[in-house]
């Protein structure tokens, strides 16, 4: 936490009260990010399902993921849908009415159970589109269960999710002659990293959930194709280990995996495999703690309760392919 910045410059700060006012219900702040209040089912728990790396138009599995989605979202009566980034393929969407919009996302998820609240950040894919698009309210009236947002916080009561805007973080996007990526609202960089770890760990500080679970689209641990993210290995573990954060869910590797920190509670959860996969590449390097990985399509499930929490990875039958649950007391400190 080496260049916190506290003369936040007045662009950034705009962003945010633009970001206010549209009609969202948003209740309260965490420290400065935006919070959604999202209430648990009456028997106070609450389920939901994650999904990453899928906008192509229903093509290698997506469909057949959603499907299957739609059938685990109704057996476990979920609350929301949270989306590790990468939503459109290949290069995120070209403006608001971009049809990747209807065809990947409004006409795949069409199941009764998923027509709850999607939760979603922006992969690096997204960034090589127009990436306002895709904060846009407009979507919304598209379809309303829509809400991607770069970095925000949903305080579902026994669980705060604090969703992380990763790609800028990633050196060596800015470094890419081939791609183009849209870093509109995003510079100067470092500046803007900064805050997001600012804001992040002045929300982990204030956070009384019983369960404190951190989305980005990068991976922080993988052994899959791209392994692990240094910078976020470097600037993001250390505040999930210091607030005992449960779990860190990202996508970009398009596998499911599990890997355990070796120095906190702290699961690492990949579910990147909402479309293409079967990459192969396996990397042996850094695997300690590594629980599970498939290389194929699918998606996760959670469900929390005061005390317990239960995480499944689905294959893109439905079959369950991992299953890992954790207790903790009921009147432990947080
Ligand atoms: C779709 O899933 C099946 C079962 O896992 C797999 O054999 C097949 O290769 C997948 N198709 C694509 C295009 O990835």
């Amino acid at each position: 936490m080496d260049t916190l910045n506290h003369n936040k410059p007045m662009v950034l700060l705009s962003l945010r009260l633009l970001a206010f006012s549209f009609s969202l219900c948003i209740v309260s702040v965490l420290g400065q990010l935006q919070t959604f209040e999202h209430p648990t089912k009456g028997d106070g728990t609450l389920s939901f399902l994650v999904l990453g790396d899928w906008g192509r138009s229903g093509e290698y599995n997506q469909s057949e993921v959603a499907i299957q989605m739609g059938i685990v979202g109704e057996n476990l009566d979920i609350d929301f849908v949270v989306s590790t980034g990468d939503n459109f393929y290949d290069s995120g969407l070209t403006g608001e009415h971009d049809p990747a919009f209807v065809n990947s996302f409004v006409n795949i998820y069409t199941a009764k159970s998923l027509q709850k609240q999607w939760y979603s950040v922006l992969g690096n894919h997204d960034y090589r589109g127009d990436v306002e698009a895709q904060l846009s309210p407009l979507l919304r009236k598209i379809d309303s269960r829509w809400l991607c947002l770069r970095s925000f916080v949903v305080n579902a009561e026994i669980a705060d999710l604090f969703f992380v805007d990763t790609t800028p973080f990633v050196r060596n996007y800015f470094d890419e002659p081939e791609h183009g990526y849209d870093w509109t609202g995003v510079n100067p960089v470092a500046t803007y990293t900064s805050i997001v770890l600012e804001d992040l760990e002045s929300a982990l500080k204030s956070s009384t959930a019983k369960w404190k679970i951190v989305v980005g689209h990068h991976a922080v641990r993988s052994v899959g194709h791209h392994g692990d993210t240094q910078e976020l290995v470097e600037k993001l573990l250390p505040l999930l280990q210091a607030y005992s954060v449960d779990f860190y869910m990202n996508g970009h590797d398009h596998c499911l995996e599990q890997i355990s920190d070796d120095k906190s509670p702290l699961q690492f959860l990949t579910s990147g495999a909402g479309s293409k996969a079967w990459r192969g590449d396996v990397k042996e390097l850094n695997s300690e703690g590594l629980k599970f990985f498939y290389d194929g399509q699918g998606f996760m499930s959670v469900r929390l309760t005061q005390t317990d929490a239960e995480t499944v990875f689905y294959d893109v039958f439905g079959e369950v392919l991992h299953k890992w649950t954790v207790s903790k007391q009921l009147h432990s400190s947080i």
